[in-house]
C-alpha cells in the first residue's frame, strides 16, 4: 500500500504491506508524530481507513496539528486512548487498514503490574498489538484483514528511554527518523525491513506546514555556502544508496589551552583526532598548539572513512588559510600511513557532483574514471594532496612546521 509520500515510500520499498508491524523512532521532538499524521492523511485521501491512537496527546491538540496540515478526511480516525484494551477495541469497531500508535511509551495494559514507558509495559503492548495485526480473521473472501501497525517510539541518544531498543526482533520493519532539531533535514532509515532492502534514504524538510519530500537535497545543503572561505570543502558522501554533496568546515584558532579543544559536529571526534594525527606526523602540519572545531554543515552526520580527506583537508586549509578551490570536490579515506584509500561507489558520488556543476573532483589513485566534465585529480598520500592544493607552506607563521614524517 503506498503512502502517496515518496521519499518514505522510498525507505519503505513501496509502501506499507498489509499485515506489518512498523517501529518509527527517533528522538523527542523529530517530528515522528507529523510524519505519521501525514503518511496516515495521504492513504485516507487515497481510499484507505486509517486509525490514529493519540496516547500522547488530547484530541484537540492532534486536531490543530492536522487541520494545519491539511490532513483532516473522511478516511482518518483519531482516538485518544491510552489503555491497550481500548486500542484493540478502537480497532476492532474500525477496522482500519492502517492503525498508528503514538507512542508506544504512553500506552498501558492494566493487566501488566508495571508503569508507563517500562521496558515490561512496552514490549508486552508490541507483542499484543502484533498479534492483533497478524491472526485477524480472514473475511468472506478469504483475504486477511488484520491492519498494518505503525507504532511511535520515542528514542534518545543515551538510550534513556526504555522501548525501541526492546520491539525491534517484535517487528518487521525499524524506521529511524533522524536529524539535527535546529536544522530543517530530517533523515528517515530502515534499519530494519523485511520487505525490502535497509539502503534507501529518505529526505524531508520541516516546513511551517509540515515535512515536504526533498527531491534534490544537495542543491538544499549546498544553498547556503559561501565560496572562497579557508576550511570549506565539499565532499560527495554516501548515505546508503543516496549520493549527497555536503559541505565539511574547519575552524583552527591559536590556544593558549595545554588542551586545545577538538571539536566535531556531524563528524566522528575520534575520527577527528586521528586525522590531526596524520596531518601532524604525516603532513608536517601540527594542531599541538590549536582549537579546532570541524563540522558537517547542514544536520547531516558523515560517518563514513571516505569523507575523511574532505576532513583533513578542510583543517589544513583552515590552518594555513589557503582556500581551496570552490568547484572540487574531494573523497576518499586517510590511513594511519598517510595513504589515501579506495571508497565505496565512487562513480556515483562523482555523478552527483557533476550534476551539481562541480569540474574537479580529489580521488584516491585507484578510482575509476569520472563523468565527462569533471576531471579526476588522484592522490596517493595525504600530503601529496596537500602539496597540490598549496596547503604546506613552510615559513609561514601560523601554523607552525614540526617534524615532517614521510
Ligand atoms: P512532532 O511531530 O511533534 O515530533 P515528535 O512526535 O517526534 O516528538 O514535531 C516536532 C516539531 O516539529 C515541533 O517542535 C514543531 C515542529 N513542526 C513544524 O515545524 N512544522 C509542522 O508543520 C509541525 C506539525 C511541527
Ligand atoms: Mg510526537
Amino acid at each position: 500500500m503506498a503512502t502517496g509520500m515518496d521519499e518514505l515510500d522510498r525507505v519503505l520499498a513501496g509502501g506499507i504491506v498489509p499485515g506489518s508491524v512498523t517501529l518509527v523512532g527517533g528522538e523527542p521532538g523529530i517530528g515522528k508524530s507529523t510524519l505519521v499524521l501525514q503518511a496516515l492523511a495521504a492513504m485516507a485521501r487515497a481510499g484507505a481507513r486509517m486509525l490514529l491512537v493519540s496516547a500522547e496527546e488530547s484530541p484537540r491538540q492532534v486536531r490543530l496539528r492536522a487541520e494545519r496540515l491539511g490532513a483532516l478526511g473522511p478516511g482518518l480516525w483519531l482516538v485518544a486512548e491510552t489503555s491497550l484494551p481500548g486500542v484493540l477495541a478502537a480497532v476492532e469497531e474500525i477496522r482500519p487498514d492502517v492503525v498508528a500508535v503514538d507512542s508506544i511509551q504512553t500506552l498501558v495494559d492494566p493487566d501488566i503490574g508495571s508503569g508507563p514507558g517500562s521496558v515490561n509495559q512496552v514490549r508486552e503492548c508490541a507483542q499484543r498489538l502484533v498479534r492483533a495485526a497478524k491472526t485477524a480473521p480472514a473475511g468472506a473472501d478469504g483475504v486477511h484483514h488484520g491492519p498494518a501497525v505503525l507504532v511511535v517510539g520515542h528514542v534518545t541518544k543515551d538510550g534513556s528511554l526504555a522501548g525501541p531498543r526492546v520491539l525491534e526482533h517484535v517487528v518487521d520493519t525499524v524506521l529511524s527518523f533522524e536529524g539535527e532539531r535546529h536544522h530543517a533535514l530530517r533523515l528517515l532509515r530502515a534499519t530494519k525491513h523485511r520487505f525490502g532492502s535497509t539502503g534507501e534514504l529518505g529526505l524531508f524538510e520541516m516546513t511551517g506546514s509540515g515535512l515536504i519530500g526533498v527531491a534534490d537535497p544537495s542543491g538544499l545543503l549546498l544553498g547556503d555556502r559561501r565560496p572562497g572561505l579557508a576550511g570549506g570543502v565539499v565532499v560527495p558522501a554516501m548515505e546508503g544508496q543516496r549520493p549527497l554533496l555536503v559541505e565539511v568546515q574547519a575552524l583552527v584558532t591559536p590556544t593558549a589551552l595545554a588542551m586545545p579543544r577538538r571539536s566535531a559536529q556531524g563528524l566522528d571526534s575520534g575520527r577527528l583526532a586521528l586525522l590531526l594525527a596524520v596531518l601532524h606526523r604525516r603532513v608536517g602540519l601540527s594542531m599541538a598548539r590549536a582549537d579546532v572545531f570541524a563540522s558537517a554543515v547542514g544536520g547531516v552526520r558523515l560517518t563514513e572513512p571516505a569523507s575523511d580527506l574532505a576532513v583533513a583537508l578542510a583543517v589544513a586549509s583552515a590552518a594555513s588559510q589557503v582556500v581551496l578551490p570552490a568547484d572540487m570536490v574531494v573523497c576518499g579515506e586517510v590511513g594511519l600511513g598517510g595513504e589515501i584509500r579506495q571508497a565505496a561507489q565512487v562513480r556515483r558520488r562523482l555523478d552527483e557532483a557533476a550534476r551539481l556543476g562541480f569540474t574537479h573532483a580529489m580521488v584516491p589513485r585507484s578510482s575509476p574514471d569520472g563523468p565527462s566534465g569533471l576531471e579526476l585529480i588522484r592522490v596517493a598520500t595525504l600530503a601529496q594532496a596537500a602539496d597540490i592544493l598549496g596547503l604546506c607552506l613552510p615559513g609561514r607563521p601560523w601554523p607552525s612546521f614540526d617534524t615532517v614524517e614521510t
